[in-house]
């Protein structure tokens, strides 16, 4: 196990006790003095009892009985649950209760000067006692105590799943609460108004934007804008805008093109990230703070600085940044990551599509440019997403919506610096953002390479390793990939004073690598370097001109090198005690045994009815253990953690996971472990899935559900037969860990239409931000007088009718335990 950062670790310790109770110490003096008094000025046969306490004390005066009595009593329990005191008086009127811990890891008390105590169960790798006592005092003042030990088990999935269903609620289990926190369109400085929601609302760069994503808390001091990462009460929340419902934008749906700059602007606006801060009140409650310095929303135009290998490349001029040093927006902000030093990583996923391409073009660019553009999804002609282009009138003269236009303009100069014919190469990359300086520019951090980039997750950072960030390439058949920084990690920088200039000394100089599984469950990190194996100028389809052009054409270097093609590769996610990476596979609409044939790695084809197509339809998630725990290494070892499927399906050669009526899911796709500052993400940690689902679609809503995982090789092989589209049949040994069991249990059902994607926790781990995407998304019925969806509105309003708006919501335990352990 590598060592975590000691800067984010506390044990699970959480201080709940607000009071200024004494002490242990302080209560010992207090007795011993309250024992002189009685013992001179009554001459009673004074002595007091202490239980134990004190009795080697006492021996040498007469004892008196005290007159009331006090028991204590504990409850066993589990790390992250609340461990609950219970004393019970008799006898005499009893006063001064006072809980006090006397043996085992450290605990805060709370309501430890009354009967019914309770302490925050800390992280424990086996059954540990931990010791009470609580004391009191008669009427003359003697002291009566009573010993508890109460024992604490390791955390477990501590909840009742929650069944399969299609409400129009988040629907969480029993004992916990669900509050809308952040919603589209809500207004992010004092000057804008409320969200009308009924489509005729403007100004969107100073509201919350549509279909919230990926999403990181960065804790702040109590007050001022500096960090404090443990805070667990006041922090920046760093939100994802991927895309837009549109009809819901607009009072009566999108204008045709030509379209309105209006309508235009608000969708740009829409997308992007949001930073706000939020706070969690006295009583609990959270909300985001409209007025915070802090707020900001980042978009579509918003001025972008370019870095690494890609910075100032030929292949990224345009008529904005004719030297290719800049650029504007970040687009389609589907997951996310984020550095030790404090800053967000967003990480741009389906952009291609925005872009808008005539046939025109075609014509103009060389046998290469076009292999590069045809890797990335814009080989054919396009309108472009939303047919932004077509705003009128065009511009305001500074081209931000032409910009969206990459045909060539003959009379432009051939270098690209007089259109925008390389617009479409500054898209695809992890983005980052400082969320404690609203005035610094994002860098795009071209090293890390470009794809349809979905996520970027860390590995565990360790002093004097370098470091390595994890990519999912979202596209069926696409790749894993790997960016290990060239600068070994210093803990020192954790606190850098300048967030950007750390990001450049660790994001800007590395090697990618592409994944390469091979069947007998090893694999190999193939390095996607300029000069190396296949990835240089000789290749084709794509020759290599540098390094830059390898980042920027980064599908064509893992093509090169021969890396797997995976199942539509989603969010990564690395457990925080092993740092084993985790991968969903969403779905493989294309391996169907023709278009990609099975491989131990995703090894299914089958039929999901009521679909009759053939391919991989639910998805797995597949782990990997570096060879040496070390983000370093070029070598792994493989398994699948998790195969989706609904419990009705073949056992042998679907359901491979034996999933049942608790834990059955389809497109696993946003992937989390709980973090290490808190129980929840020690030891064993929790595994957090997320489903984006349109197979399962008849029978559930998209969910969450909570895993507690073993580690790579804890299962087993196994042969899947599959039935491909050509009819022909196949059998293929793939390697499976060990059935999750009651370790995997449904935690949260989205409403209707939605998708569940993006979460954090705060430090603590009592409180989890989860983002609804896209509630009530198909908009073809009613609209605009009724919809499939009414939420967030029906949350707390079964009548309600109302535009759905994704949004971010906050989940707590009524007991304040950490979220998902019992
Ligand atoms: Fe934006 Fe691959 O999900
Ligand atoms: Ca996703
Ligand atoms: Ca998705």
């Amino acid at each position: 196990m590598a060592d975590l950062d000691p800067t984010f670790y506390t044990d699970g310790e959480i201080d709940v006790n607000p009071t200024d109770n004494p002490t242990l110490e302080s209560i010992v003096e207090g007795r011993y003095s309250r024992r002189a008094v009685i013992t001179r000025s009554a001459g009673l046969a004074s002595v007091v009892s202490m239980a134990g306490f004190l009795g080697g004390c006492g021996g040498d005066d007469a004892v008196a009985a005290p007159t009331a009595t006090i028991t204590g009593s504990g409850v066993q329990t589990s790390s992250g649950a609340i461990g609950q005191l219970t004393a019970t008086a008799g006898g005499d009127p009893l006063t001064g209760v006072q809980w006090t811990q006397t043996s085992g890891p450290s605990v805060s008390l709370e309501n430890a000067t009354t009967l019914n105590a309770r302490f925050l169960a800390p992280s424990v790798a086996a059954n540990t006692p931990i010791g009470f006592r609580v004391t009191g005092a008669d009427p003359r003042g003697l002291i009566v105590s009573s010993d508890v030990t109460v024992m604490v088990e390791p955390g477990k999935v501590g909840f009742s799943a929650i069944p399969k269903g299609l409400p129009d609620t988040v629907v969480v289990p029993s004992g916990y609460v669900v509050t809308v926190l952040y919603r589209l369109g809500d207004p992010i400085n004092a000057a804008t108004s409320a969200y009308a929601n009924n489509g005729t609302d403007t100004s969107l760069a100073n509201r919350a934007g549509d279909h919230h994503d990926g999403m990181y808390y960065f804790g702040l001091a109590a007050t001022g804008n500096t960090p404090d990462r443990n805070n667990s009460s006041r922090g920046v929340l760093c939100i994802n805008h991927e895309n837009i419902t549109q009809r819901y934008l607009h009072p009566n749906g999108a204008t045709p093109a030509p379209r309105p700059v209006g309508e235009v602007t608000k969708e740009i606006e829409a997308h992007g990230v949001s930073v706000i801060e939020v706070t969690r009140s006295a009583s609990g409650a959270w909300s985001y703070v409209q007025g915070s310095p802090l707020n900001r929303r980042i978009n579509p135009l918003t001025p972008m600085q370019i870095n690494g290998p890609a910075r100032g490349h030929p292949l990224l001029r345009t008529a904005f940044s004719p030297d290719g040093t800049m650029g504007r927006g970040t687009l389609n902000n589907c997951a996310n990551g984020f550095t030790p030093w404090g800053t967000y990583i967003t990480c741009e996923e389906n952009w291609s599509g925005y872009h808008r391409r005539d046939a025109s073009d075609a014509a103009l660019r060389g046998t290469k440019a076009q292999a590069g553009l045809a890797r990335y999804g814009r080989g054919g002609t396009s309108s472009g997403n939303y047919a932004w282009t077509t705003a009128t009138p065009v511009d305001a003269g500074d081209t931000r919506f032409a910009k969206f236009n990459i045909t060539i303009n003959p009379a432009a100069p051939a270098d690209g610096t007089g259109d925008f014919r390389h617009e479409i190469n500054q898209f695809g990359y992890a983005v980052e953002i400082d969320p404690y300086d609203p005035t610094a520019t994002p860098r795009k951090r071209t090293a890390m390479g470009r794809y349809a980039m979905e996520g970027s997750w860390p590995g565990l950072f360790v002093s004097g390793v370098r470091p390595a960030w994890y990519m999912g390439d979202d596209s069926g058949g696409e790749y894993l990939y790997k960016f290990v920084s060239a600068t070994p990690w210093a803990p020192a920088d954790a606190s850098a004073p300048n967030r950007m200039a750390t990001g450049d000394k660790y994001l800007d100089t590395g090697t990618i690598y592409a994944a390469k599984f091979n069947a007998d469950g090893t694999g190999q990190w193939l390095p996607l370097v300029f000069g190396q194996g296949n990835v240089t100028a000789a290749y084709a389809p794509y020759s290599f001109a540098d390094q830059g052009d390898v980042c920027i054409h980064a599908r064509h270097a893992a093509d090169a090198q021969g890396a797997t093609r995976m199942d539509r590769p989603e969010w990564t996610a690395v457990n925080p005690a092993t740092g084993e990476v985790y991968l969903t596979l969403t779905n493989g609409p294309n391996r169907n045994g023709t278009t990609l044939p099975v491989d131990a790695a995703n090894p299914r084809v089958y039929v999901d009815p009521p679909s009759t197509t053939r391919s991989n339809r639910n998805g797995h998630i597949i782990r990997l253990r570096e060879t040496g725990n070390t983000t370093e290494a070029l070598t792994f070892r493989w398994d699948i953690y998790l195969f989706g499927a609904g419990a009705d399906l073949d056992p042998v050669n679907i359901n491979l996971s034996n999933l049942d009526a608790t834990n059955d899911l389809s497109s696993p796709d946003g992937l989390w472990f709980s973090r290490p500052q808190n129980a929840g993400g020690l030891v064993s940690p929790l595994l957090w899935i997320q489903t984006d689902d349109g197979a399962f679609t008849d029978q559930t809503n998209c969910m969450m559900l909570v895993g507690q995982p073993g580690s790579v090789g804890d299962g087993t092989t196994r042969s899947v037969t599959s039935t491909l589209a050509n009819g022909s049949t196949v059998t293929t040994q793939t390697i499976i860990g060990a059935a999750p069991g009651v370790k995997l249990k449904r935690f949260l059902l989205g409403p209707k239409e939605c998708e569940i994607t993006g979460i954090d926790s705060t430090p603590d781990g009592r409180s989890v931000f989860v983002n609804i995407q896209h509630p009530g998304e198909d908009t073809t019925t009613g609209f605009p007088n009724t919809f499939p969806s009414n939420w967030p509105a029906s949350q707390t309003d079964p009548n309600a009718v109302s535009r759905p708006r994704s949004s971010t919501v906050v989940i707590t335990r009524t007991d304040g335990g950490v979220v998902g352990m019992s």
